[in-house]
């Protein structure tokens, strides 16, 4: 009863200090740039989007435009990877969904189809809970897959807070979103897409959850399925 109680008053604090932005992009086991040049640079700080609807679910508030995020040249196949500002402080899952630019990225509102490529979990169940594989992760590290055609991308992560998820829209969307180009590649035309808002409607088992009482004995995360087709959600994220 003790410890519900406590997890149930931390799940109530003001807690800006828990909040993230991703800033920095990896590639090859190291930082390329610096803050926000080849990610686009959001316009309210640290706050987390929380109204589904939106566009801003895309990437984040102010992410509709990359006039002045750089884009990155990456071949396919290549570990990339975002840096977090400061860790990721609230339970839940990290998810990475990419979508095709028509031109350039940088021109790019993210109103086309997205694919989702890596889905990091719980990394255990347990009788306390969910055990969450992303706890105090300061970044993770994916691979862009390899039969993409070449072309500019938008690659943007996806950091689910459900702390507060037990109510309609309680659950808090980080977002943050890097611009590459992929060189070399194939013409696997990603599957599983979806649209950008449209592919939750903050009503799933995975984005509507009391994460503290009952204790969730399984967790089902959010979005379309991960492409392609035999990726698995993973339970360890491969940090810097
Ligand atoms: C857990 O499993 C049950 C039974 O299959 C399902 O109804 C529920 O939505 C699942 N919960 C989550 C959070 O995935």
């Amino acid at each position: 009863m003790r410890s519900t109680l406590l997890l149930a008053v931390c799940a109530t604090l003001p807690s800006a200090l828990a909040h993230w932005n991703y800033d920095r992009l990896i590639h090859k086991g190291a930082i390329v740039g610096d803050y926000y040049t080849y990610i686009r640079r959001t316009t309210n700080a640290n706050s987390p989007i929380t109204d589904v609807t939106s566009t801003d679910m895309r990437c984040n508030s102010g992410g509709a435009s990359g006039a002045s995020t750089s884009t990155y040249t990456v071949a396919a196949g290549d570990e990339i990877g975002f840096m977090i500002d400061t860790n990721f402080g609230h339970p839940g899952p990290q998810q990475v969904y990419i979508s095709k630019a028509p031109g350039l990225a940088k021109d790019y509102d993210g109103s086309g189809s997205w694919t989702k490529i890596y889905a990091a979990t719980t990394k255990a169940i347990t009788d306390q809970g969910l055990q969450w594989s992303t706890d105090n992760i300061g970044s993770f590290l994916f691979n862009i897959p390899s039969t993409i055609p070449a072309g500019e991308y938008l690659v943007r992560a996806e950091g689910l807070a459900l702390h507060g998820a037990s109510t309609q829209g309680g659950a808090q969307w980080y977002l943050g979103c890097a611009q590459i180009k992929v060189t070399g590649g194939g013409s696997a035309t990603p599957g599983n897409s979806v649209k950008i808002p449209g592919y939750v409607t903050g009503k799933e088992p995975g984005v509507l959850i009391n994460i503290y009482y009952p204790v969730p004995t399984n967790y089902t995360t959010p979005g379309g399925a991960l492409w392609p087709t035999g990726t698995k959600e993973l339970s360890v994220v491969k940090t810097l």
